[in-house]
């Protein structure tokens, strides 16, 4: 029996007219009557689209739900927001991720749903329906697609993502043909899932699971796998038991389970997008977190877990090797982990992970014999960056922590498209490669353009890093000493805005200090020239976007959305 009323009473309870014309409309898709005696509801939230290969097999883990759901005594109801796929959309699915966020919490709140099933996956779809989600605060549970089976190419190992910037550097560097490039295509993506690195789509997997929002087991099962299956049906079967327990998402996503995310996030050597997306929901739910958390929580933590961009291994590795519980229990064992954090199948992470056995010592490392001890996200600030700005140790080159060179610029990531392939631009492997104008407001929707490729002649050296700086993002499945999100934005007149070609610019990231050699009052006459950029679009969602984003220290949502809204029964519609 239900404990409290549920919300889907106020459509479908009664003998009213309005409970008459919101059943008898239902009883159109072939329902029986009593499928409105009460039983809670449950919105299956579908990032189902053909146009985001990643969330393709959506409608198959939609059915496992639905009869989880079914099980246990719910009515399931699928819908669908827009979705948003990392591989296609231009001009990046980050711009979009805010929008989606609307979409999900007004689906929420506006239909008569008791509680949901988030199908999330590739990169933006994860934290675009976590903050959703999060300002309805309902009893909530996420289910990711499971990443692709590890890509094959001519008997080696090759990752998303990761292998495509190290095979088109190969191929700039004459090492690899260009049809040998094009036959790797098909090996790199040989399952339905999303990227098998440790990039964006994983990582966010990972802080699904160490925020306690998902079932244990849920970052690492392969897509194709059935044990992916079982998952999403044992989902569906617990959300029913949440809504009776009024089991709701503050009750879960505490600043202790940010904490553990962020932990998590440096042991699994995860994607610099979570700092972000982390900062969004925890905004929604209206809990303090800040960018300097990441530092704070993620410092002491070695990065464990051995795979691209910034290790050997895949997800399919990662999973036999035991997964994230593995992860989980290490950290707890070593005093890393707030244990008593509650999650969606209404144990403690600590109860959920406390038996957990590392199959591979090698894919999963002990915390004393790390893959890297840097691990997590270090927070550089300085005249360069005042807001502040990150960079992943464990993608970076160790001796390029530490460097001084001269300033290489790009205004934009199309003038570096077009120079960067010239034999006579002025570059060597000393010089910090500098590109403005692609953060949240500048590109718009800050692309993941931070990790520029270097200049061939200087591959062709066998040189494979330099430092570079932007106000960008980069993939999850990128590396290299790549310094990101760089606040202010240039576009909002951050001193990255004004920087010339021959500054002189020091990274000492031990240090956490990101300087330019220019004093103050040089700064500010060079501002003097500066020019604000003009919005994208006049009209539109971007135009919205461009108005009211969020810095990448805040967590780029919109300035109207943080918070939680809650999810109160509207006016009726007739
Ligand atoms: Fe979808 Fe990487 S492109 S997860
Ligand atoms: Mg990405």
């Amino acid at each position: 029996m239900t404990k409290r009323k549920l919300r889907s009473e106020a459509w479908f309870g009664g003998t009213g007219m309005n409970a008459m014309m919101h059943r008898s409309w239902m009883k159109n898709e072939g329902l029986p009557a009593d499928s409105f005696d009460g039983r809670p509801v449950i919105g299956i939230c579908n990032t189902w689209s053909e146009l985001t290969p990643c969330n393709a097999h959506f409608r198959q883990i939609a059915e496992k739900v639905r009869r989880g759901v079914l099980e246990a005594g719910g009515l399931p109801m699928e819908f669908p927001v827009m979705s948003l796929g990392e591989s296609n959309l231009r001009p990046t699915a980050m711009l979009f991720r805010n929008l989606v966020s609307m979409d999900v919490e007004e689906s929420i709140r506006g239909n008569p749903i008791d509680g949901v099933v988030l199908l999330v996956g590739c990169d933006k779809t994860t934290p675009a329906l976590l903050m959703g989600a999060a300002s309805c605060d309902l009893p909530t549970i996420a289910v990711s697609g499971g990443p692709m089976l590890n890509g094959r190419f001519r008997g080696e190992e090759v990752g998303s993502g990761t292998h495509l910037w190290r095979f088109s550097e190969d191929v700039k560097a004459g090492k690899m043909s260009v049809e040998d490039f094009m036959d790797a295509e098909a090996c790199m993506a040989r399952s339905a899932g999303h990227c098998m690195t440790m990039g964006t789509a994983s990582t966010m997997a990972s802080m699904v699971e160490s925020l306690g929002m998902g079932m244990p087991g849920n970052a690492a099962i392969p897509a194709v796998d059935s044990r992916r299956n079982v998952l999403a049906q044992l989902a569906g079967r617990r959300i029913v038991d949440m809504v009776h327990e009024d089991l709701v998402m503050s009750k879960i996503l505490t600043r202790k389970a940010f904490e553990n995310a962020i932990r998590t996030n440096a042991a699994v050597g995860g994607s610099t997008n979570a700092v972000i997306h982390l900062l969004a929901i925890a905004g929604r739910m209206g809990i303090p977190l800040e960018l300097d958390d990441w530092d704070r929580f993620g410092r002491d933590v070695p990065t464990i877990v051995d795979l691209m961009p910034s290790g050997r291994f895949l997800m399919e590795d990662f999973y036999y090797a035991g997964g994230l519980p593995v992860v989980l229990r290490a950290l707890d064992e070593a005093g890393l982990l707030n244990s008593d954090a509650l999650t969606v199948n209404g144990r403690t992470i600590g109860e959920n992970n406390a038996t957990a056995e590392n199959y591979n010592k090698e894919v999963i490392r002990p915390l004393d014999n790390p893959l890297t001890e840097d691990g997590g996200v270090m927070i550089l600030r300085g005249n360069l960056v005042p807001g502040g700005a990150v960079i992943k140790p464990s993608a970076a080159t160790p001796a390029l922590m530490q460097h001084t060179g001269r300033a290489v610029v790009f205004e934009n990531i199309e003038q570096y498209h077009d120079t960067i392939n010239d034999p006579d631009l002025d570059i060597d492997e000393t010089c910090i490669m500098v590109l403005k104008n692609c953060g949240p407001r500048g590109y718009p929707g800050m692309a993941e353009v931070g990790n520029m490729g270097l200049p061939p002649k200087i591959l062709k050296k066998g040189i494979t890093d330099m430092v570079r700086i932007s106000d960008a993002r980069m993939s999850g499945t990128a590396y290299g000493t790549v310094v990101l999100h760089s606040t202010p934005e240039a576009a909002l007149g951050g001193p990255l805005a004004i920087i010339r070609n021959g500054d002189m610019i020091t990274l000492d990231a031990p240090n956490r200090s990101l300087t330019v050699d220019l004093t103050d009052a040089e700064i500010a006459e060079r501002m003097r020239d500066w020019t604000p950029p003009e919005p994208p679009m006049t009209g539109g969602y971007q135009k919205l976007y461009f108005d009211h984003v969020l810095g990448a220290d805040k967590g780029c949502d919109l300035d109207f959305l943080p918070g939680t809204r809650g999810a109160d029964i509207p006016r009726h519609s007739h």
